[in-house]
């Protein structure tokens, strides 16, 4: 474990987490972080690049975090850990592996469930592509499972931080102030005032749709020119802001265990949060540091 770099607001650790997390040095966090936000390596049937484990080996392996995170949270904070769907090898079957690791993760840590979210990609590319493209009997996977767990079941949170824009109907009625309230076939009462309040934007849902295209963003341009390997899973920025602005106030700490090219640790500098990421792959270090403009390039080995 060894620093590989600092910004104002943050520090970016090269190595494993388990030993990060186990270090005398990482003592002073105990209790003092606000928001573990992550996407692990994701459960698979087959090794990806940056060294998956398979099965039950991950279910076992992931669910050892549940009692080392739970040390470093504060009282009210917040846990959220994004994992992909994943297949069994050879069939065109599901693998519940992603749901057993986070049940398992759950059940160690006694963590409260406060939410689940989707995250829906409508770019995702058809997949897995035997069955979807060429055998054509299954449907393109394009979702991935978002969980929200914490201590308590009230940790911090405040949904009008992520309000969103209302729609052209919803600006309409709040202009004419005519709503046809009373009872609902479905027999919901809707008062008298309760769509009239201009709250400035309407309540998030639990689906969250963004289009991971990989655009033309200063990571991407920062490895190009420097001619650096690109994280091949990276997450898009909107993913950790919404949860960031959710669940944390300004200065609160926020840790990305599993950081790759260090899309959080990026967001929560940006949003005036501190932050610890840390990553054992050198290659995406050395690509993470062009999302800090103020850090000169370097090439850490
Ligand atoms: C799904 S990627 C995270 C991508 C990230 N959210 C982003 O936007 O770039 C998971 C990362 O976990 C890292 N990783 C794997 N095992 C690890 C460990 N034991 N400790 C810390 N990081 C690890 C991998 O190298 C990989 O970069």
């Amino acid at each position: 474990m060894r620093i590989a770099y600092k910004t104002n607001s943050g520090i970016c650790y090269y190595g494993l987490i388990e030993k990060v997390l186990n270090s005398k040095k990482f003592d002073k966090y105990k209790n003092k972080i606000n928001l573990i936000f992550t996407s692990p390596p994701f459960p698979l049937n087959r090794k990806k690049k940056y060294g998956n484990l398979n099965g039950i080996e991950y279910v076992n392996w992931f669910s050892n975090f549940a009692l080392l995170f739970k040390d470093y949270l504060t009282g009210d904070g917040s846990i959220v850990i994004e994992v992909g769907n994943s297949w069994e090898s050879g069939k065109p079957v599901m693998s519940t592996l992603a749901i057993e690791s986070l049940l398992n993760f759950l059940n160690v840590g006694d963590y409260s469930l406060c939410q689940q979210f989707v995250w829906y990609n409508p770019a995702k590319l058809p997949g897995p592509a035997q069955w979807v493209t060429i055998d054509r009997n299954r449907v393109k996977d394009s979702f991935t499972h978002i969980w929200w767990m914490s201590k308590t079941p009230y940790p911090k949170a405040d949904n009008r931080n992520i309000l969103v824009e209302y729609s052209n109907s919803m600006k309409k009625l709040l202009k004419e102030k005519k709503y046809n309230y009373g009872i609902r076939p479905s027999e919901h009462k809707i008062g008298e005032k309760s769509f009239l309040e201009n709250n400035s934007g309407a309540i998030s849902s639990n689906v969250i749709t963004v289009a991971n295209t990989h655009s033309n963003n200063i990571y991407n341009k920062y490895c190009k020119e420097n001619n650096l390997k690109m994280h091949p899973a990276r997450m898009p920025e909107k993913i950790p802001e919404f949860f960031i602005k959710f669940l944390t106030d300004k200065h609160d700490l926020i840790l990305d265990p599993f950081a790759g090219s260090n899309t959080t640790g990026s967001v929560a500098e940006h949003l005036n949060r501190k932050w610890i990421s840390v990553e054992p792959n050198i290659d995406y270090i050395n690509g993470s540091i062009g999302r800090f403009k103020k850090l000169k390039y370097r090439n850490l080995s």
